[in-house]
């Protein structure tokens, strides 16, 4: 999972292409690499950001009117110098996002022909074997189609050659790729927020399509080599979205934005009186009135966000939920249901096996398919027939804030949806309801402002090496998500637990070096939770409590208690995650964290 971008232009494209990277830097940052054709094949590559690549561009003053680079997440071969991209055959240079599954059986064939390989990359494979194309007499798009055909596996790439200086060649399947078109100049990247700099005018690629790409012409073909027109997005991602303004990270940014991201995914029902299951796709009526279940697919935060809507799910529209992790499903031989309603949630549409676990669904017969995404042009969008777009706008931060509440919103519409359907909840309880949906960015903008309250915790969770994270029922996945943001960004290791189970072990763990958070909201098990939270006292645990003022917890020696300003009812998930964001932010912050990019992980994860 990586970054790629590419640009011929009459200009020198450097500062171009190092822009276009450190808007994809959120795809991976280990290392990065760019290659231009400047009288000659320029190659430059650094372990590290792309801020470690732009001062070698300066200090090696590289120039040029064509050129291709890449920013890397590590999966075959280290973060290093000699595995960053682009990988190099004679006179071609080529960068690739994706994995290529049968990179060492070309490998081995390519090594008995004489080829030597510089790097531990499964991507090396590509240059060499557009290399070998060449050799044989094709022209630099014909090596490309040859090569493509030979791979296994995603990828998107660009390819240049030393020979051919004013054609660029890109291919993509399986991870996304498009075409920035430009006045007298053309460009390719992995996603627009790249190319937004130069252009706003976008072609978004097939699987199996060929691009080659000059200053003045666009010429794609199809999978079978068919020349193909493809139509022109006019993208309306503003560079605002995608920029910092006045915040300090994109996570920091993403928080407070959480209040808009969630009044735009309600756009849709603010004026209504009542839901309509159209909200979910053209035909959504007769399919979801069919469907007899739900089974949630997703990974990370967005499978979080499947659990919580799971309790929503059967709590009020009454038919059973299931909620599996995408990359274990996918593994499975789970017994299909064919009437079940599939739900895919994802924030980028990209994530390799929340795809490949729809693709396995829809191999059993499931017929029913609905993707709840961030990024309307995805691949996971395109694969199912009912959608919901979550109107967050571009999330950058690695760890997801803002998709996960839109998620949520959305998911408590399709609950709401599901449940209506089946007569089980009367008009008065739908307009409360939709009334309770209205005041939820109000709401989330009440609870924004614990932040200097959260902010005083976060010293402690910081000098701390663990963490534990107790919530019960419906706020038992906020607790997973909160230790999941905990972890990611600050690198404390943090557990949840449904508090009920706490004496079955993990009460073991607990003495005066474990802080352990509880969210308390004033619901039904309220009380059981006061129980649990004692049994954490009593072993010298320090309490930090998130509770609403119905819950009715003082503060006392060990305990300490937030207050959040507003009661939510069945929206209460939305408003307890932000307190938990906030924590792992400031957190990681005083640990001098970088907060947006953490160690070893990226945003999307187009690989398996
Ligand atoms: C990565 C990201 C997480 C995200 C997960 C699923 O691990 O770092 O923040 O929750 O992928 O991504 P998706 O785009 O499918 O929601």
């Amino acid at each position: 999972m990586c970054g790629i971008v590419g640009a011929v232009s009459a200009r020198n494209i450097v500062p171009v292409l190092l822009e276009g990277l450190t808007q994809l830097e959120y795809r991976g940052y280990d290392s990065a690499g760019m290659a231009v054709i400047d009288g000659g094949l320029k190659r430059l590559r650094s372990a590290g950001r792309v801020s470690a690549l732009a001062a070698l561009a300066g200090e090696n003053n590289l120039n040029g009117n064509i050129g291709i680079a890449h920013t890397r997440w590590a999966t075959h071969g280290a973060p290093s110098e000699r595995n960053a991209h682009p990988h190099v055959s004679g006179g071609i240079a080529v960068v690739h996002n994706g994995i290529i599954e049968n990179h060492q059986a070309i490998r081995t064939r390519l090594i008995s022909r004489g080829y030597e390989f510089t790097s531990d990359t499964d991507s090396e494979v590509i240059a060499h074997l557009i290399h070998a194309r060449l050799e044989h007499g094709d022209d630099l798009v014909g090596a490309v189609r040859a090569t493509v055909s030979e791979l296994e596996g995603a990828y998107a790439i660009a390819v240049l050659r030393d020979s051919d200086p004013h054609r660029m060649v890109v291919a993509r399947m399986g991870v996304p790729l498009l075409l920035g078109v430009g006045a007298g100049e053309n460009f390719a990247a992995s996603d627009a927020s790249a190319l937004l700099q130069v252009t706003r005018n976008m072609i978004y690629l097939q699987d199996g399509d060929v691009a080659e790409i000059t200053v003045r012409d666009l010429h794609i073909s199809d999978a079978h080599g068919k020349p193909v027109e493809r139509a022109v997005h006019v993208s309306e991602m503003s560079a605002d979205a995608v920029g910092l303004g006045p915040y300090q990270h994109f996570m920091q940014k993403e928080i407070f934005e959480q209040p808009g991201a969630v009044a735009n995914t309600l756009e849709m029902v603010v004026n209504a009186q009542s839901l309509s299951p159209e909200l979910f796709g053209v035909g959504a009526s007769a399919v979801l009135s069919k469907v007899d279940s739900v089974l949630i697919l997703a990974c990370g935060t967005s499978y979080h966000a499947g659990v919580v809507a799971r309790y929503w799910i059967e709590a009020i529209a009454g038919i059973p939920c299931n909620v599996e992790i995408a990359s274990e499903y996918r593994y499975r031989d789970p017994v299909p249901n064919p009437r079940a309603l599939v739900v895919t949630i994802s924030q980028s549409g990209e994530t390799a096996d929340t795809l490949a676990a729809l693709e396995l669904a829809k191999s059993l017969g499931h017929e029913f398919r609905l993707a709840i995404c961030n990024v309307a042009e995805s691949a996971l969008v395109r694969a199912s027939d009912l959608r919901f777009l979550t109107r967050a706008g571009p999330e950058i931060g690695v760890a997801s804030t803002k998709a996960f509440t839109t998620q949520l919103t959305a998911l408590v519409l399709l609950t709401l949806v599901l449940a209506k359907q089946r007569g089980r909840i009367s008009t008065d309880r739908e307009r409360t309801l939709l009334e309770a949906m209205r005041h939820l960015p109000a709401a989330l903008s009440h609870v924004l402002l614990v932040e200097p309250l959260v902010k005083k915790w976060a010293g402690r969770f910081a000098k701390s090496e663990h963490a534990l994270f107790l919530g019960r029922g419906i706020h038992y996945p906020i607790a997973m998500e909160g230790a999941l943001k905990l972890k990611e960004i600050s690198y404390v290791h943090a557990e949840a637990y449904p508090a009920g189970e706490l004496k079955h072990g993990p009460l073991a763990l607990v003495d005066r070096d474990m802080p352990v958070v509880a969210i308390a909201p004033g619901d039904a098990l309220i009380e059981k939770l006061k129980s649990n939270m004692q049994e954490v006292r009593a072993r010298g645990g320090e309490l930090y409590v998130l509770a609403d003022q119905n819950a009715h917890i003082e503060p006392s020696e060990g305990m300490h208690v937030i207050e959040l300003p507003d009661h939510a009812g069945i929206l209460s998930p939305i408003l307890h995650t932000i307190p938990l964001q906030l924590l792992a932010y400031h957190a990681a912050l005083v640990r001098g964290n970088d907060v947006d990019k953490p160690r070893n992980l990226a945003k999307s994860v187009t690989v398996e």
